[in-house]
């Protein structure tokens, strides 16, 4: 007689996800990545680094306006708009702008960080009135920790920010609430751990899965290149076990970031990695192999809106556990193709 193995099916149902961090750029590349996120998500914090960047509320109305033209009919996806924090953002615009309900935080970049970053801020004092004022409405700041003084090691970005900007300006400014966002090392992990309810940090896909090792052993790797750069083994580590802590101050921000693989693929290749397509299966993977599939919820779905005070999405998600499930290794734009993030590993979980 034929021996037949019982079929186990595993799965795994949560609150939908939110992005807590994500680019959905502007014209032919909105169109083509808005659906990916769609897809899964139910709401994402959108950075407002186009150039120009996204500073006045009306430019914000504007822009939400494109996205929602480029979603997929009948989409229950919200995008949740932010300003772009610049030495001379009028701070009454930017309380209109988050008392109305059009944007859920502002986005600070320190001049030069990263991609679009040219009209971020060089001298803090010059931002303090801003700060203050939404310090006094609620209004959350995102912060990209890092210091770009051409003296730092681009490894010790973080850290040092910590130090020299971030702490000194949570104390100046003691009841502003701010999210650190994609936290890449121990040091980010332990300062965002003491911080408080007013303190927040996002952790991406990508830095759970990849080190430093990744992007530059045996070979360049392009498209594991983003910023801040991923660190040593112990500090994703750290990460890892930041995020599946169950309920915390950590939640998921992708920080999903398409550039046209041309631009990746170059003599001076961009930063960003583009994970929006595989998140939810490759995070369901990461926290099953640390024995901690349970977190995922909490991690994913609860902590973001708990920390932003919103409801959690009502819709619920599947996960089915299987063979392989295959994802495009890119996606096509009008004029370019975007690769997927590879985490290297194969993915058995499904989203249905
Ligand atoms: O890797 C990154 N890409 N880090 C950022 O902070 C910006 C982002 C982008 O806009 O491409
Ligand atoms: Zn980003």
């Amino acid at each position: 007689m034929a021996q037949y193995k019982p079929r186990m099916t595993q799965t795994l149902t949560l609150r939908r996800p939110d992005d807590w961090h994500l680019h959905l750029r502007d014209g032919a590349m909105l169109k083509a990545v808005a659906p990916e996120t769609a897809r899964h998500f139910g709401r994402a914090i959108i950075m407002p680094n186009l150039v120009p960047p996204v500073v006045t509320g009306a430019e914000a109305i504007a822009y939400r306006g494109r996205i929602m033209a480029a979603l997929p009919e009948n989409t229950g996806f919200s995008p949740l708009m932010t300003l772009y924090l610049t030495e001379s953002t009028d701070p009454d615009d930017l309380e209109a702008a988050y008392t109305s309900g059009l944007i859920t935080a502002v986005k600070l970049y320190p001049a030069g960080a990263t991609t679009n970053s040219a009209s971020g801020v060089r001298n803090f004092d010059n931002v303090r009135p801003v700060l203050e004022r939404m310090a006094e409405i609620g209004c959350p700041l995102c912060v990209h920790g890092e210091v770009v003084d051409d003296d730092i090691d681009i490894f010790d970005r973080e850290a040092v920010f910590i130090d020299r900007v971030l702490d000194p300006l949570r104390r100046s400014v003691p009841a502003l609430r701010v999210i650190m966002e994609h936290i890449t090392t121990s040091q980010g992990v332990e300062y965002a751990a003491s911080g408080g309810p007013d303190l927040g940090a996002t952790i991406t896909t990508h830095h759970l899965v990849i080190n430093r090792n990744h992007i530059l052993a045996g070979g360049i790797r392009p498209h594991y290149y983003c910023l801040p750069v991923a660190k040593r083994e112990t500090h994703r580590l750290a990460l890892l076990e930041a995020a599946t802590r169950g309920p915390s101050n950590f939640f998921l921000g992708t920080d999903s970031a398409p550039h046209p693989d041309h631009a990746k693929e170059a003599a001076c290749g961009c930063a960003g990695c583009f994970t929006a397509t595989n998140t939810l299966s490759i995070l369901a993977e990461v926290f099953e192999k640390a024995g901690k599939l349970d977190c995922l919820e909490d991690f994913a779905s609860l902590n973001g809106p708990a920390f932003y005070r919103l409801p959690a999405n009502e819709e619920m998600v599947t996960l089915t556990k299987g063979q392989p499930v295959c994802y495009p290794d890119h996606i096509t734009t009008q004029d370019a193709t975007v690769t997927v993030f590879d985490p290297g590993f194969p993915l058995h979980w499904r989203v249905d």
